[in-house]
C-alpha cells in the first residue's frame, strides 16, 4: 500500500507517435481543403457563414476550424480532472487500465467528420482497446444508450469560442442519427471515401481506406 494518494492525471488516453500525427493532420486538412471547394457544400455554407469570403470562392475552413491541438494529436478515454471528475479512481485502478500503462496501441480511423462547431477523426476501437473505455463516456443525456466506444475520435479542431470536448458530442449525435436511421445523404466520393450529409452543417467522410495509427496509451499532466 502506498502511503499517498496517487496523483491521476488531467486525462488518460491514447497519444499518437508524431508521424501518425503528421498524416492524420495532413488527412484532416486535405478533407477541409476538399469539402469547402465542394458545390454541394458551398450550398450548405449558410451553417460555416464566418468563412464565407465571396460566395463563389472555396469556403477556407481552416481559419474557421481556428483551434487546432498543438503537438501531437491524441484521443481521450477517461477525463479524470486530476483525479476529481466522477469515476477517476475507479478507472485509473482498473486492471487493464495499469497492464495498458505505456503500451503501444494501432488504433484504426474510419471516418472524418465536421460540424459548425468541431473538425475530428472517428475511431473505431478493437475488443481489447474497449476495456480501457469508460462505461460512462458515450452519452449526450444519461438516458442515451449507444454502443461502447461511440464516442472514440481524435479533436483535429475547433470553431473560435468552442472547447475540444465539444467534439465528442458532436461525434455521439452522428451516432444518435444513424442510430434513429438516418444513414445520411450521399453527396458522392471525394478524395478518400464517401461523402454523407445529415443536415445542419454536419458532414462526414466515411473513408475507404481505414487510416491505422500508433498510438502509446498514457496519462496527460498538463
Ligand atoms: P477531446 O478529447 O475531445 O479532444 C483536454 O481538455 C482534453 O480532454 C481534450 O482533448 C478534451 O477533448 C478532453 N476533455 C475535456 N473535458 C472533457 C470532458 N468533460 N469529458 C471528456 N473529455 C474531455
Amino acid at each position: 500500500p502506498s502511503l499517498e494518494k496517487e496523483f491521476l492525471p488531467m486525462y488518460f488516453g491514447w497519444f499518437l507517435s508524431k508521424r501518425s500525427s503528421e498524416i492524420l493532420r495532413k488527412a484532416g486538412q486535405a478533407f477541409l481543403d476538399e469539402l469547402g471547394s465542394l458545390k454541394a457544400f458551398k450550398k450548405e455554407s449558410k451553417y460555416f457563414a464566418s468563412a464565407i469570403d465571396d460566395p463563389k470562392m472555396k469556403i477556407d475552413l481552416t481559419s474557421y476550424f481556428v483551434k487546432r491541438p498543438p503537438g501531437v494529436l491524441h484521443c481521450t478515454t477517461k477525463y479524470t480532472e486530476f483525479g476529481k471528475a466522477a469515476g477517476a479512481e475507479e478507472y485509473a485502478q482498473q486492471e487493464a487500465v495499469k497492464a495498458s500503462y505505456g503500451k503501444g496501441f494501432t488504433l484504426s480511423i474510419s471516418a472524418l467528420f465536421i460540424t459548425t462547431k468541431t473538425v475530428g477523426a472517428r475511431i473505431e476501437l478493437s475488443e481489447q482497446q474497449l476495456l480501457l473505455w469508460p462505461g460512462d463516456a458515450d452519452k449526450i443525456l444519461p438516458a442515451d444508450n449507444l454502443p461502447r466506444g461511440s464516442r472514440a475520435h481524435i479533436t483535429l479542431g475547433c470553431a473560435n469560442g468552442v472547447e475540444a470536448v465539444q467534439t465528442g458530442l458532436d461525434l455521439l449525435e452522428f451516432v444518435k442519427l444513424e442510430k434513429a436511421g438516418n444513414k445520411g445523404e450521399q453527396v458522392g466520393e471525394i478524395g478518400g471515401g464517401k461523402l454523407l450529409y445529415f443536415d445542419n452543417g454536419m458532414w462526414m467522410l466515411v473513408l475507404s481506406k481505414k487510416i491505422d495509427v500508433r498510438a502509446i496509451f498514457s496519462g496527460y499532466y498538463g
